[in-house]
């Protein structure tokens, strides 16, 4: 397979999905570790800590720009996945038999991935840019990332949107995650109990913790 057929093939443009689902996936565990040290509940020092070293060490800060560039590449061939898979099926496409032959979710990763989308918009909007400027516009290292946890959590509607965002994610995780590895060729044989399970068990953990952030902010348990 060439470098173009990997972006133009249907096959090309799947091994992109999985390869940068995966490494988004590895993301979301470091995402979660970090963001998980509120639940020490001490005022924040702890997660504050640890997001003040992400923020200011040099490898982080590189690696920062292969997450965007892995995040656009998956956003950007996802679409075109979709778009290419529904121009396939046509308009008299027999709802009934696909229905038996796959989830709702594992037809719906577009849509999904799409609602994803504009949950990231303002979640970086909420936390990145207002770090990133008071870091490099206004000459303050020190920007408290809890405090603008607890500034966003405390109004309902970024609680509902976050809670939105975590629930598409959830679907979209628990088909992704095995799904990517079925691409790479690897949820075979002993491996796929394994693989489906672990799967599961990610989807359940990542969303839950992330879940519980917005909560126990807004019900002030974690202040
Ligand atoms: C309630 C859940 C979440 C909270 C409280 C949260 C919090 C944060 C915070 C504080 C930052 C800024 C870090 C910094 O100072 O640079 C951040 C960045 C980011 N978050 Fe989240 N996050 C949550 C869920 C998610 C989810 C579900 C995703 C992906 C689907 C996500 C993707 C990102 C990305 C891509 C960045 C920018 C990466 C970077 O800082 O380099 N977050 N988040």
């Amino acid at each position: 397979m060439t470098w173009k057929h990997l972006f133009t093939s249907s096959i090309g443009k799947k091994l992109v999905m999985g390869f940068t689902g995966l490494f988004l996936i590895s993301f979301l565990v470091v995402h979660v570790t970090i963001n998980s040290m509120i639940f020490l509940n001490d005022g924040g020092a702890a997660f504050n800590a640890a997001a003040h070293f992400m923020s200011h060490n040099i490898i982080v800060r590189l690696l920062e720009i292969g997450l965007f560039a892995g995040l656009i590449l998956h956003i950007v061939q996802g679409l075109m996945l979709t778009a290419q898979n529904n121009a396939k099926r046509g308009i008299g496409y027999a709802v009934s038999a696909a229905s038996t032959n796959s989830t709702w979710y594992s037809r719906s990763m577009g849509v999904l991935g799409s609602l994803i989308l504009i949950f990231l918009v303002v979640h970086l909007a909420n936390f990145w840019v207002p770090a990133r400027a008071d870091i490099y516009l206004h000459g303050d290292p020190d920007h408290d990332s809890f405090a603008e946890m607890k500034e966003v959590f405390s109004k309902w509607y970024f609680v509902v949107i976050y809670l939105a965002g975590v629930f598409s994610l959830f679907w979209h995780l628990f088909h992704g995650f095995q799904s990517a590895f079925q691409t790479l060729g690897v949820r075979v044989g002993r491996y796929k109990g394994l693989i489906v399970g672990s799967g599961i068990a990610y989807t359940f953990i990542v969303c839950i913790l992330f879940a519980l952030m917005p909560i126990l902010i807004y019900t002030h348990v974690l202040q």
